[in-house]
């Protein structure tokens, strides 16, 4: 008898069971927003769980230049760019991006995700490598999986592991190194310099995902490669406007050669609508913006720095962020997600992030800043965090007081299945809210 395609939906009960328990953080709906506050269930919280590191979303003049768009050009382009998707406004901010980040050509995708997933199915072959840090976003593996060549990951953030990948390829095998600039759960920032001089020893490709550090590093804004002056030795970069930008859409810059090629290869840019005017009109006034006021990213890193400090002087462990993502450590599964559910009843809204997004046994809250937050924000989210962890005993959880117990028994990131599985048998854990909700984590 044929398989029955449903039985895992009827078997699936991760989030049942966690709404039963009072627990499920995802999906929350936000009835107003405010940029750094929003209205949820009628009351504020103050956002801490958004990357709109520069509070741009909410920004009237970028609204008015949505809304003048939306009047110029209709509520969307219902096509591709190939055929009838494209306006004005899409080569003009293709135009102020690839002047804005220094690069031959720059050409849009409608998400961050697509962009990835679009350059690396079209760019690489079966007999070449990807070199890909283990935690590097979703959409990256994703494109790495799609693409024809082979997936060689590398410990995070390690060039001597990287080198030791590129060491063994095959002489004739086309090669291209990824990573993120900003890694999205931990807030580290990529090791650039020494890769830079790896790829060009071993004839690599390099490709950066700037997705959290454009707006947040580098003059103007621009990014890890400008923030360590290897902009031409980076011959991809990809970015986003779903945060310091404020809206939606991703990116891909390179040489004029690439970006015309992938514009007749790519296949989620050619089969798929473009960027609604609205979109695209936000976008091009929040880069202006952006620009204009360099400020914002002041403020950004002033609000960053106070809660490095703050969080640290509690005694939490913030691990090796050097970014306004700042993740929480708390341990258990289980506490995390108590600790999400007691934040959001004091008025504080952040999502827990849980095995593989991170070790097993190392579940945080991530957090993340914006220059939008207030003296007067920032002091009562220490002051709720601080109480909630007296309440639950964080500081007396195994991942504070036996640190570094299941160090070796992890791979995380790269969805592999059964090692994934395996690892959760090795831990002794037979909880099934791991990896099954992991899956609804935005990054
Ligand atoms: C590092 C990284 N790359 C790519 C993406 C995908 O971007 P988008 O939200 O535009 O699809 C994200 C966002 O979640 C991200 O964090």
């Amino acid at each position: 008898m044929a398989r029955d395609l449903f039985q895992k939906c009827r078997d699936y009960s991760d989030s049942a069971d966690a709404r039963a328990q009072g627990f499920y953080p995802y999906f929350r709906c936000i009835e107003e927003s405010l940029g750094n506050h929003v209205i949820c269930e009628g009351e504020s919280k103050i956002m801490i769980g958004s990357n709109n590191y520069l509070g741009l979303a909410q920004d009237p003049r970028v609204i008015e230049a949505a809304c003048a768009a939306t009047r110029k050009y209709g509520a969307g382009c219902t096509g591709s760019r190939l055929l009838n998707g494209t306006i004005t406004l899409h080569n003009q901010l293709e135009e102020a991006l690839a002047d804005f980040l220094q690069r031959e050509s720059v050409m849009l995708f409608s998400t961050g995700f697509f962009a990835n997933q679009g350059a690396l199915a079209a760019l690489l072959e079966s007999d070449d490598l990807i070199l890909c840090d283990r935690e590097n976003h979703a959409s990256i593996i994703e494109g790495c999986q799609i693409s024809p060549a082979r997936l060689v990951p590398y410990r995070h953030n390690s060039v001597d592991a990287l080198r030791n990948r590129l060491k063994r390829a095959p002489e004739e095998a086309g090669r291209l190194i990824i990573m993120d600039g900003v890694f999205s759960m931990s807030g580290d920032i990529a090791d650039l310099p020494p890769m830079v001089k790896a790829a060009k020893e071993y004839g690599a490709v390099l490709y950066v995902d700037e997705a959290h550090s454009l707006g947040v590093l580098g003059p103007e804004g621009r990014g890890t490669v400008h923030h360590f002056g290897v902009n031409d030795d980076v011959d991809i970069v990809m970015g986003t406007f779903s945060k310091s930008l404020g809206s939606m859409g991703g990116f891909i810059g390179g040489s004029r050669e690439m970006i015309e090629y992938l514009k007749h290869k790519a296949r989620c840019f050619i089969f798929t609508a473009s960027l609604a005017p609205a979109v695209v009109g936000g976008v091009l006034k929040a880069l202006e913006i952006m620009r204009a006021e360099p400020e914002r990213i002041e403020l950004l890193w002033r609000n960053t720095r106070k809660m490095h400090e703050g969080f640290k002087s509690i005694g939490f462990k913030i691990g090796s962020t050097q970014t306004p993502i700042v993740p929480i450590l708390i341990g258990s599964e289980a506490k995390a997600f108590a600790f999400a559910q007691r934040l959001y009843e004091e008025g504080v809204f952040a999502t827990p992030a849980i095995y593989p997004a991170v070790r097993y046994g190392e579940a945080i809250v991530r957090t993340s800043f914006m220059s939008t937050h207030t003296e007067e924000d920032l002091d009562k989210v220490l002051e709720i965090f601080a109480k909630i962890a007296r309440e639950l005993g964080t500081f007396d959880d195994p991942a504070y007081t036996e640190p570094g117990r299941r160090r070796n028994v992890f791979d995380f990131a790269l969805p592999d299945r059964g090692r994934a599985e395996q690892v959760r048998a090795d831990s002794g854990n037979s909880s099934r809210n791991g990896s099954g909700l992991h899956a609804a984590i935005p990054g």
